[in-house]
């Protein structure tokens, strides 16, 4: 007997040699076949079996085969329905002749539904000139390609995809056959990638030009404190009928515009003397609405949302004034035809996880102070820069580009962290973030009311290394009946 890996033309010769022995036989007449020896007869009959039981193994390895086929096909099946990428296949026209399930479900669609669709259809309108440049591509150099692009799905969703293409033949004629791989999280984390690095930089440079502006506004300070004593002290020895005491009134305002300038300057550096004491925002901001509303003008409304039991900060109060005076007077300009103002407070906590997807917030309790206005709003190269000093997109004259950058350095000395939210012709709205105060001890402190200047014949030893402002001082303080010993540093006043 054959063993069972018999070959088909074995199968084949077997069949000749039964046909022959039937054909020979049968051209016997029927006596002949009585008339048969039983030795010829049995010979015959063995051959038969022979025969049926190479028929019977063949039809054995037949089915075995048919079997190992089915579940090979349906092995195939699975891995390519449920690959983790999605496969396509297109006709030289673009149109969608197979899909595997990964590549529905991304598209939203059955795979019947598909069928003779576009590819197109469901490529980004902004991106169809990538795709169409890939198959160009593909098609003229027949070697494999690869691009990133977006697509949408049946309901409108976005997703980002990188294709492999390669051209192909089947009976049809030229075919291309896609492998899309669902790339939407790692561009979201690239993005998130980029922007906390356009952050860190931004933060950088905020950093170095307040470094620079500390620098030359606290020396430039120490100037016009000595421009300004100078002249006062000059102002008190003449009589104000006299022309010169006007010069000099002259002289003092423009000093003291420049010292306002300056401290704004030593805000932004964070350099700037403060006094925090505990508040409720709310109560801040009452205060201060009647005078924004004269700030601002009648013609724009202003309109205070406060929001219930607000948590307490610890802040200086008159740099809650300062945040909503150059707020408001940003979003005065920014309208033109009327429009409004909304001031608004609330209560926000943001968690590691909440914080870990939106770079630029930080984990904790805040006080939320935003302010809203339906003005001209902003492009995306104006917001990214909003915060810089001496950036302004005012005529010379009108601006100076320090309002914001005092508002960044406020909320950066009182560890809080402000966003800005516009578009153009959709109005802005600035959300500044101010940490929630929990120390009871602090909420407890008065606020010291200002004494007035005292004066007395004592003798003081003054110590000053800016000979300036040493001299000043001691002016000042002879004036007030003092006594001065002065030296410019500690070893030469011991
Ligand atoms: N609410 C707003 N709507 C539209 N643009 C704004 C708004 N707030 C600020 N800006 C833009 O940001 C720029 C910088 O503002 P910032 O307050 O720092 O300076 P400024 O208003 O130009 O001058 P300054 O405040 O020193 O008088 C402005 O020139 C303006 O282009
Ligand atoms: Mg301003």
């Amino acid at each position: 007997m054959k063993n069972k890996k018999s070959r088909p033309e074995d199968a084949a010769d077997l069949r000749q040699k039964a046909e022959a022995v039937f054909f020979k036989q049968a051209a016997r007449s029927s006596e002949d076949l009585v008339s048969l020896s039983s030795e010829e007869t049995r010979r015959m009959f063995h051959e038969l079996r022979v025969h049926q039981i190479e028929l019977e193994m063949q039809n054995e390895e037949l089915r075995l085969a048919q079997e190992a086929l089915n579940v090979s096909h349906a092995r195939y099946l699975d891995l390519y329905n449920f690959a983790p990428v999605g496969y396509i296949t297109l006709s030289e026209q673009g149109l969608i002749l197979k899909a595997n399930l990964t590549a529905a479900t991304l598209l939203g669609m059955d795979r019947s539904e598909l069928v003779n669709q576009p590819l197109t259809g469901f490529i980004l309108k902004e991106d169809q000139d990538i795709y169409y440049l890939h198959r160009k591509s593909l098609f003229e150099s027949r070697e494999p390609q690869e691009c990133e692009l977006r697509m949408v799905n049946k309901d409108g969703q976005l997703f980002w995809v990188h294709l492999t293409a390669v051209a192909s033949q089947d009976d049809t004629g030229p075919i291309c056959r896609i492998i899309m791989s669902n790339i939407t999280e790692r561009k979201r984390s690239e993005e998130e990638n980029k922007t906390l690095q356009a952050q860190l930089t931004q933060a950088r440079k905020m950093e170095s030009v307040g470094r620079l502006a500390g620098g030359v506004a606290h020396d430039f300070n120490n100037m016009l404190t000595v421009i300004l004593g100078h002249t006062q002290i000059a102002m008190d020895d003449i009589d104000p009928s006299e022309p010169l005491y006007h010069d000099l009134q002259e002289v003092l305002t423009c000093a003291q515009r420049s010292a306002d300038l300056t401290k704004q300057l030593l805000t932004f550096a964070r350099k700037q003397v403060i006094e925090p004491k505990i508040l409720n925002l709310n109560q801040t901001i009452k205060q201060m609405i009647i005078m924004l509303q004269r700030l601002i003008g009648e013609d724009i409304k202003l309109i205070w949302k406060a929001s219930e039991n607000l948590w307490a900060i610890k802040m200086d109060p008159s740099q809650i004034d300062q945040i909503l005076a150059n707020l408001c007077l940003n979003a005065r300009d920014a309208i033109s035809n009327g429009g409004k103002i909304i001031i608004e407070t609330g209560l926000k906590t943001f968690d590691p996880a909440y914080c870990a997807g939106h770079p630029g917030f930080v984990p904790g309790d805040f006080v939320l102070l935003a302010v809203s206005d339906d003005g001209c709003g902003m492009d995306k190269e104006i917001c990214n820069n909003v915060f810089e000093p001496f950036f302004t997109t005012k005529e010379t004259g009108k601006g100076t580009g320090i309002g914001l950058a005092t508002v960044y350095g406020i909320v950066k000395q009182n560890n809080g962290f402000i966003n800005v939210y516009s578009e153009p012709g959709q109005g802005t709205t600035f959300k500044i973030y101010l940490p929630r105060c929990t120390s009871v001890d602090e909420a407890l402190k008065i606020d010291l009311s200002e004494e007035p200047v005292p004066r007395g014949n004592e003798t003081i030893l003054l110590v000053e290394d800016e000979p300036a402002i040493l001299e000043l001082t001691q002016k000042i303080l002879q004036r007030l009946g003092y006594s001065v010993i002065t030296a410019a540093t500690p070893g030469e006043a011991t």
